[in-house]
């Protein structure tokens, strides 16, 4: 791993040997040059020829007398307003109203490791540190403790004044990431802008984020702030994103790039369901296992924005950020603003090696260490069992089965706390109703852990019903505009976490609980989006601030609560997977990947959420039949089968059940437990995608490829099928393979390069909601 510095400081290069960004300064503008597959580079290429200075008939040049021309420039952190007419990365609104700015480059340094963001959730190097912001800190010379960044300076500044100290912790022998920052100021407005561009050793990924700093002295609004730019050379591509609505989250959707705008966003004070603020921007002919794209994804739960726009000479600038709309920050003189983070990441391998990337990202450097790449236990959540309806008895019950079936967390959905006997009250309120639990929550968690299970308990932090004590104390503590009625979803309002007073209030209430009662898990729920956006703690200039403090307050809580209690379990839920991304994924090794927990309809959400998530992380269920959602019935061995590729667990009344399918749930439950690590650690491979209704097949391949788990479905089965083969992938060709299915109608020992070239026969397998599930292993 390498990031080259030409010698006079003006082109940049950071290459793994399986990703290059290159970048160069050029009339005092920082241009891409190029972005995609490794280019060798032993400093003696001069990748200047990649810069475009024809000239063309109304193109304005880059500042009086310039040779280059603004909008055929692919910028690194592009603005408005100097003859680019693309979408600017950046607009700052000045005292005169001017939104323009002209960013010029300043200075660099290069460090090992990788810095942490202010306040926001980031993937992690095995060294970390933290830059000091504040330029006048500086003695003048950057510098790092163990890990001494090169600097260098352009000639409008001194490198060392720009840049700021930092601060380093120990850097690893052989860093497994560094970080390249870059700075470019206006020097009209002394805004700063320093980007930063971390590589990672290991996966062609590159993560990125801006550090805006107002070294001026009047104060600036910052209206757009876009976490990446990346300015592509052409337009043959297509955009995959990961559409849906709930219970139907992360279907993807493929989409030739088109002059113009091609844009995912949300709107709604959280990532939501109708877009995963990720994408994938693949070549056409690019399918699963060949192929080049790259793949955006943003590490943050709130309002976003990531489109690619064509533009008139047929290049493609594609940007990721928060949002622009209703967004305005002010940064007054000193002030900084830090950007989330986003990655990019690249692959000529196809789809499953791009997933596979982002899956050991999420898994080796974003989820917090307590608990990535560790066993979680199976659970079982009395939601579709009971519902409102339950009695400390009936949860006991309903354990009491699932402690003999080698269940290991019991999981108290809603229901427990205050007058929340239905959805209409209580929110807010988090002390245990003496009514259903009159021993509070330490009586109950102590119940369950003499069954030998951990416990776990249902919040919503983020939620207030109007008929709580909490409102009745606090109604101004809600989200609302004054003068307008206030629209109600499940008859909540949401709680204005850009008070820190609030989440210190809602911190102080779950604490409170967590450390009187011994709960192991928390399953974070988040059931409506903002409306009616106001800040009533802020004045009219700090209104546009609202939706990103929203969500800094939500990962404040996080924050306090791993403080408090490091080794608790936080699974995501967002009315199921509303708010599954990255930001969240940074605290919650799991999320509850839909409420839709029908097996057919999990094999669409689960491989769609696959692209960007790793098995390890989507909350999946076993439930009741007829399914809740869909009125569909499935044996009990096809839920499982589904709900193994997934953080398994139950979500049904037990108490229902005959001997012979509690029998069942116990083989079930062992079973998984012996294959978890296969199951969430091993590389996943998609085989067949379930779109068409008929079948689906994926598998999971351990990293010594030695063994595999392989899930095949048929979904709707067609008579008289025609010959079917599944081939699989990511085994060794040479390598001979038991392969056996857990029904017992397939054993047979076959070569690699036969299960992968001429595949398994399944033509037997249905006829509908039919699923097999098969070991291979390694003779
Ligand atoms: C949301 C969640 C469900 C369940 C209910 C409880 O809908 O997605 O899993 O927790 O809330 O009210």
């Amino acid at each position: 791993m390498t990031i080259h510095i030409s010698e006079d400081g003006r082109r940049f290069h950071l290459t793994n040997g399986r990703i290059s960004h290159i970048m160069a300064v050029a009339e005092g503008k920082l241009v891409n040059l190029y972005t995609g597959a490794a280019i060798p580079d032993d400093g003696t290429v001069d990748f200047g020829y990649l810069i475009d200075d024809r000239f063309r008939v109304q193109a304005s040049t880059i500042g009086e007398g310039g040779r280059r021309y603004a909008e055929q420039q692919r910028f690194e952190y592009p603005e408005f307003g100097c003859g680019d007419y693309r979408h600017p990365a950046i607009e700052a609104v000045q005292g005169n109203g001017s939104r323009i700015s002209d960013l010029t480059y300043v200075g660099y340094t290069v460090s090992d490791g990788k810095p942490t963001l202010d306040g926001l959730p980031s993937t992690r190097a095995t060294a970390v540190f933290r830059e000091v912001d504040d330029a006048a800190a500086s003695d003048g010379a950057g510098r790092a403790e163990s890990a001494a960044p090169t600097i260098g300076g352009g000639d409008t500044g001194d490198a060392a004044d720009a840049t700021g100290a930092m601060t380093a912790g120990p850097a690893a022998a052989s860093p497994d990431a560094q970080t390249l920052t870059v700075d470019l100021r206006d020097e009209l407005t002394g805004l700063t802008v320093r980007l930063r561009y971390t590589i990672f050793r290991d996966e062609p990924v590159i993560a990125r984020s801006a550090l805006l700093r107002n070294d001026g002295a009047a104060p600036l609004t910052i209206t757009r702030a876009a976490s990446l730019n990346l300015d592509l050379p052409d337009a043959d591509y297509e955009m995959i994103a990961f559409t849906g609505a709930w219970a139907r989250e992360r279907t993807p959707q493929r989409q030739p790039l088109h002059p113009g705008i091609q844009q995912i966003e949300s709107l709604r004070g959280a990532s939501g369901p109708y877009f995963s603020p990720n994408a994938i921007i693949a070549r056409p002919d690019t399918n699963e296992d060949a192929g080049e794209a790259f793949a955006l994804a943003f590490v943050y739960s709130g309002n976003f924005d990531l489109h690619a726009e064509v533009d008139t000479y047929g290049a493609t600038r594609l940007q990721l950020g928060i949002n622009p709309f209703g967004f305005a920050w002010r940064l007054d003189p000193g002030e900084t603003f830090q950007t989330p983070e986003a990655l990019l990441g690249y692959t000529d391998h196809g789809l499953n090696a791009l997933s596979q990337t982002f899956h050991r990202i999420v898994l080796d450097h974003l989820q917090r260490p307590a608990w990535a790449r560790r066993e979680r236990p199976v659970l079982i959540n009395n939601w579709e069992a009971t519902y409102f309806d339950f009695t400390e008895d009936r949860l006991l019950d309903l354990a009491a089965l699932a402690a003999k079936a080698g269940i290991g967390l019991f999981v108290l959905d809603d229901g427990w706390f205050g007058a929340r006997t239905s959805d209409r009250a209580g929110l807010g309120d988090w002390i245990a109703n003496p009514d259903r639990l009159p021993n509070g929550i330490d009586g109950i968690a102590r119940r369950i852990n003499a069954l030998g299970m951990d416990f776990g308990l249902w919040f919503e932090p983020e939620m207030v019903n109007e008929d709580s004590d909490l409102y009745r104390a606090h109604p101004d503590w809600v989200i609302a505009t004054p003068g307008r009625a206030r629209s109600v979803y499940r008859h909540q309002y949401v709680l204005n976490f850009a008070n820190p007073r609030v989440v210190d209030a809602i911190y102080a209430r779950m604490h409170a609980i967590l450390s009187d009662a011994n709960v192991a898990y928390v399953k974070w729920d988040m059931n409506r989006f903002i409306t009616e956006a106001f800040d009533a703690t802020r004045g009219a200039e700090r209104q546009g601030e609202l939706m990103h403090r929203y969500i800094l307050g939500v990962y404040a809580l996080y924050e306090r609560l791993f403080a408090a209690f490091p080794e608790l379990i936080i699974e995501g839920c967002a009315s199921g997977g509303s708010r599954f991304d990255y930001g969240i994924l940074a605290y919650s090794p799991q999320v509850w990947a839909s409420d839709d927990t029908d097996a057919v309809e999990r094999l669409a959400i689960q491989y769609g959420t696959s692209y960007f998530f790793p098995v390890a992380t989507m909350g999946a269920h076993v439930s009741i039949t007829p399914n809740h959602q869909t009125g569909r019935s499935e044996s009990l061995a096809m839920r499982a089968a589904v709900a193994m590729f997934g953080t398994f667990g139950y979500e049904m009344d037990l108490t229902a059940l005959g001997e012979g399918e509690l029998a069942e749930i116990a083989a079930q439950v062992a079973f998984f437990r012996t294959h978890a690590d296969l199951l969430h650690n091993g590389d996943l491979y998609r085989l067949r995608a379930p779109y068409d209704h008929r079948q689906a097949a994926w598998m999971c391949v351990a990293a010594d490829r030695s063994r595999a788990i392989v899930g095949d479905y048929v979904i709707l089965g067609v008579p008289n099928r025609p010959k079917s083969r599944l081939r699989l992938r990511g085994l060794e060709a040479g390598r001979r393979y038991r392969v056996r299915s857990t029904d017992g109608a397939f054993d047979a020992v076959r070569s690699g390069g036969e299960l992968m070239c001429v595949g398994i026969d399944d033509t037997d397998l249905g006829p509908d909601f039919a699923a097999r599930v098969y070991l291979v292993d390694a003779r």
